[in-house]
C-alpha cells in the first residue's frame, strides 16, 4: 500500500490531533526557526525571545516582532493551511493545535467558512506559543488584539495598555515562560482523546508541544509529514516526506 494511502487510513479514526509548526507556513514565505534560512541561525533568541530580553532592551524586541508582523501581513495562507481548515470544517473530531504564532491557520479557516457559507469556529487553531497579533500589559496583564505596524523609534512610541499606561509586550510564549493554562490543557484533552495524531511542519525540538504527539503515539497512531528530518521519525507509523503545501491537498 502507498504510504498516503496508509496514512489515510489512519487519519480515518474517529478523534485526530492535529500539531503544527512553522514547516506549514514555509511555503507561504514564513521562515521556520532552525535547519537552513531559520530565524535561529540568523538572530539569537536569548536576545529577542525571552522576558529578560525585553526588560533588558523592549524597543529592540518590539523591533524584531514588527518586522515578523509586516513580513506575515505580506504573506498568504497556502494550500496546506486552506486543505486542514476545509477538512476540519467538513470533518468532526480533528482538533487543531498549532506552535505558530502567525494566524494563517485563522485566515485559511475563515477563508473556508466563508467560501462554504458556515460560521469559522473561533477556537480554531488552539494556540499553544500565542498570536504575534495580540499583545499583553507588562503591569496589569491586560490583553488585547494588537496588530499592525509598531513604531519602535525608541521606549516612548512603543505600544501601551490604555488602562495603565504600562509598556505592552507581544502576547507569545517566550523561551523559559510557561504556555498559556487553557490552550495547555485543551490540547492535552485532545490528545488523550485522539486516536491518531498527524503531525506537520514541526522538528519537534520544543517541549512540551512535541509531548502532545509523544502523548498519542504511546496509545494511538503517528503520522508524520515532513520534508526533513524530525524527533519523531522513529517512533512514526507513517513518515510521509514533502512539503505541506503540496502533500496535505492530496492527503486530506
Ligand atoms: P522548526 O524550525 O524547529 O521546525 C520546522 C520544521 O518544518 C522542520 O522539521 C522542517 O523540516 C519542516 N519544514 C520545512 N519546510 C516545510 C514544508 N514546506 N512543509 C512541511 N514542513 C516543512 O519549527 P517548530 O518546530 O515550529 O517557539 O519550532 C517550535 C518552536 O520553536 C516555535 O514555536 C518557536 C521556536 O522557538 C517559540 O517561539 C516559543
Amino acid at each position: 500500500m502507498e504510504r498516503i494511502e496508509e496514512a489515510r487510513m489512519l487519519l480515518a479514526g474517529s478523534a485526530v490531533l492535529v500539531l503544527t509548526g512553522a514547516g506549514i507556513s514555509a511555503e507561504s514565505g514564513v521562515p521556520t526557526f532552525r535547519g537552513a534560512g531559520g530565524l535561529w541561525k540568523q538572530f539569537r533568541a536569548e536576545d529577542l525571545a525571552t522576558a529578560e530580553a525585553f526588560a533588558r532592551d523592549p524597543r529592540l524586541v518590539w523591533e524584531w516582532y514588527g518586522w515578523r508582523r509586516g513580513l506575515v501581513a505580506s504573506c498568504r495562507p497556502n494550500p496546506g493551511h486552506r486543505a486542514l481548515a476545509r477538512w476540519m470544517l467538513s470533518r468532526p473530531g480533528v482538533t487543531l493545535v498549532t506552535q505558530n504564532v502567525d494566524a494563517l491557520h485563522e485566515r485559511a479557516a475563515r477563508e473556508a467558512a466563508t467560501a462554504l457559507g458556515v460560521a469559522p469556529d473561533p477556537a480554531y487553531p488552539i494556540r499553544l506559543h500565542g498570536s504575534i497579533h495580540h499583545v499583553r500589559c507588562t503591569t496589569c496583564d491586560f490583553r488585547a488584539e494588537h496588530d499592525g505596524p509598531v513604531d519602535a523609534t525608541s521606549v516612548d512610541t512603543l505600544p501601551r495598555c490604555p488602562h495603565c499606561e504600562g509598556l505592552y509586550r507581544p502576547d507569545v510564549v517566550w523561551f523559559g515562560e510557561s504556555l498559556p493554562d487553557a490552550a495547555l490543557a485543551a490540547a492535552m484533552a485532545a490528545a488523550e482523546r485522539a486516536d491518531t495524531c498527524l503531525v506537520i511542519g514541526t522538528a519537534g525540538a520544543v517541549q512540551p508541544a512535541a509531548g502532545l504527539a509523544q502523548a498519542v503515539a504511546r496509545h494511538g497512531a503517528l503520522v508524520v509529514l515532513d520534508p526533513g528530518a524530525t524527533a519523531f521519525d522513529d517512533i512514526a507509523d507513517v513518515k510521509l516526506t514533502g512539503a505541506a503545501g503540496a502533500l496535505l491537498p492530496k492527503l486530506l
